[in-house]
């Protein structure tokens, strides 16, 4: 099922969200409907708190081209970054078609539980790099324009208040 994405600025995308205790029925379809959502945007990573679940799940998959590679985190970690750090210009299905670089560091080890309740931890690079620390970013109630200066920030939230009353007067 798809679910509708929040649009920044809204209050469930400022808060830090919690932990999950137990991987249950319910959180594996919210799971499963966030991927739905995420390829059907399309994007590359989503955050529960992006669909109104304030509960720390990640969803992602960033292959452009081939096989689709899903990827289910909860309570997602990172327990080590690189120094080296890289530049992306990212964007956020909650701040649609607004794009700014941000500068991560280029490589992290993250653990998390995956949908099975199984511990992982992988190293990830590249692309792959950058969308996980965004969408843990999320679960922290924290967004990629957070990291721009306060003019760059403001102008964007200002058309997203826009969009957002164009969007509620349409109905
Ligand atoms: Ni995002």
């Amino acid at each position: 099922m798809i679910r509708p994405i929040l649009i920044h600025p809204d209050p469930r995308l400022k808060k830090v969200c919690d932990p999950v205790a137990e991987i249950t029925t319910e959180l594996r379809r919210l799971a499963e409907d966030m991927l739905e959502t995420m390829y059907d945007a399309p994007g590359i990573g989503l955050a529960a708190p992006q669909v109104g679940v304030t509960k720390r799940l990640v969803v992602m998959d960033c292959i452009k081209d081939g096989p689709p590679e899903p990827v289910i985190l909860f309570n997602p970690e990172v327990i080590w970054s690189s120094e080296d750090l890289s530049t992306y210009e990212e964007g956020c299905l909650s701040i649609p078609d607004q794009y700014a670089d941000v500068k991560r560091p280029a490589e992290v080890q993250v653990r998390w539980i995956d949908q099975d309740g199984q511990p992982q931890e992988r190293q990830f690079a590249g692309l792959w790099a950058t969308c996980v620390q965004h969408e843990i970013d999320h679960l922290d109630g924290k967004l990629f324009i957070d990291y721009l200066g306060p003019l760059k920030r403001q102008m964007i939230t200002r058309k997203m208040e826009k969009l957002k009353r164009e969007r509620a007067r349409e109905g």
